[in-house]
């Protein structure tokens, strides 16, 4: 589908955006000197590379509800979120309260905690899950997912999309934002570092396919028949802006994946507890045999998980029983030799100091007992409606080249007037446009992620005037654009 957009001229967005980016120095002295501070100590002066941007992110002290503060005392309305993990918002009273009782009595004690089981018994109702582990971030969530299918299925190769992004271990770290030239042909794209540092080894293990594609995946898998462990997929990808599965897609996901014997692991970083109660899974409806959480489902507090079906995840506890086993002669509990595993092993180790600790298994189990819960949903929802509606119809007033799209509470607008469908349509958006949009917003207390990338996130502490102050801000970007 097209949207009808009217040419804005280009000197009239590099205008703005340098104007504004002006004002920005102007207003945020305190961040600039922070940063020239921390680039004496931290690579790009930042923790994460993600937090890095130009001419230099803002340094924050402090937030509270739907607010943040930079170090100069600025006030913005956040719809951030930190990269979309506070659908709970900043420092939600009740997790405050609890974080406070729990710190007093010790984080850490590499000992299990009755939370953990609690935690635990939530995801697994709300996801259907038969079993989950616990881990640190998203990144490490993912990686040891992956590791649990290549040990349930024998196999070694994973297919990932393009324009997908799952943490920043080396197996997925690939074809996140390509460059044109080195992307290779749609139905069989090539697998492209998105870092120096990774070994070939790595990135011959990682297939590449486009997402929303079902008959190119088909010829993909049939190319490897036999030969994948995981599909890996983030049900919207929400790292090329918002980017929904096309109606029946998941579901064809799904057939592809038991007609090869492959595990599919839905990556709920960003959708799980966010889209709905259930994540994607439930807003879907389709069911993954493994997934990954973090982000939100910690309120703010570092946390990692993933779960799923029985059979597979009971490799940590043994491989018999898995589809690896019962390929070497389906001997399930006979005890004949691993003699296909390297060293013997006869389970997938998940390990990690932190896993399981108190205080994010307190974040956890508050976020989504007492925060998150079920009539959280409507609300979000309705907020996140009211704010795609605003935003579209600025748009169509002034005839920007784009348009206003969310899934559940996030959400975002896309400089392009085409309906994005994957990372080929994606290379399409605006940049200037976008970096002008950030810029101007920013400098009137609207705050969104650095990135065209990203999208905002409402939380249960935004309301209806937050949303409506955003539209007005926005309305007047587009004025000026447009005057
Ligand atoms: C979909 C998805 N998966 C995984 C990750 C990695 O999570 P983390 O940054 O907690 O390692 C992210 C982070 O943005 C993500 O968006």
């Amino acid at each position: 589908m097209t949207v009808t957009g009217r040419q804005v001229s280009r000197s009239r967005i590099e205008e703005i955006g340098a104007r504004e980016e002006e004002s920005y120095r102007q207003r945020t002295p305190r961040s600039a000197e922070l940063f020239e501070r921390a680039r004496q100590s931290l690579p790009l002066g930042v923790a994460s590379s993600f937090q890095a941007y130009d001419p230099y992110p803002l340094f924050m002290t402090d937030a509270r509800g739907s607010r943040i503060w930079d170090a100069d005392g600025n006030e913005y309305i956040d719809f951030d979120m930190a990269f979309g993990v506070l659908a709970a918002g900043h420092s939600h009273p009740i997790l405050a309260e609890a974080l406070q009782q729990r710190v007093a009595n010790g984080t850490c004690y590499t000992f299990p905690v009755e939370d953990g089981i609690a935690l635990a018994e939530e995801i697994k109702d709300r996801f259907g899950a038969d079993f989950v582990r616990f881990s640190n971030s998203g990144t490490e969530a993912t990686m040891d997912a992956i590791r649990v299918a290549r040990g349930y299925t024998g196999r070694e190769k994973v297919i990932k999309f393009e324009g997908g992004y799952h943490g920043h271990h080396d197996d997925v770290l690939v074809s996140i934002q390509p460059p044109h030239d080195a992307m290779g042909p749609v139905e069989s794209p090539n697998t492209v570092p998105a870092s120096a540092g990774i070994p070939r080894s790595r990135i011959a293990e990682t297939v590449i396919a486009p997402f929303n594609e079902p008959e190119m995946l088909a010829g993909i898998l049939e190319a490897h028949r036999g030969e994948i462990a995981a599909i890996i997929v983030e049900p919207v990808q929400f790292n090329i802006g918002v980017v929904p599965p096309r109606e029946g897609y998941l579901q064809r996901l799904r057939e592809l994946a038991d007609e090869h014997g492959i595990v599919l692991i839905f990556d709920e970083v960003k959708t799980g507890v966010v889209l709905a109660w259930g994540g994607a899974y439930e807003h879907f409806g389709v069911k993954p045999d493994l997934f990954c959480l973090a982000k939100s489902i910690g309120g703010g507090i570092p946390i990692g998980a993933f779960g799923g079906r029985r059979e597979v995840m009971a490799v940590i506890e043994t491989l018999e029983g898995s589809q690896h086993f019962a390929g070497m002669g389906g001997a399930v509990g006979s005890g004949i030799e691993h003699s296909t595993i390297p060293g013997g092993a006869t389970r997938v180790a998940h390990l990690g100091t932190f896993n399981g600790n108190p205080l994010s298994m307190a974040a956890g189990l508050v976020t989504l007992k007492q925060i998150l819960t079920k009539d959280a949903y409507p609300r979000l929802h309705a907020m996140a409606d009211r704010l795609t509606a605003g935003s579209q119809a600025v748009l169509d007033e002034f005839g920007l080249p784009g348009y206003a799209i969310n899934v559940g509470p996030k959400g975002c607008v896309m400089f392009t007037p085409d309906r994005v469908t994957n990372y080929r349509d994606f290379i399409g958006l605006d940049a200037d446009l976008w970096a002008a949009s950030f810029f101007f917003l920013a400098n009137r207390g609207i705050l969104l992620p650095p990135g065209p990338d990203d999208q905002w996130t409402l939380s249960v502490q935004h309301d209806d005037s937050d949303i409506d102050r955003y539209v007005e801000v926005f309305r007047e970007f587009a004025a000026e654009l447009t005057a």
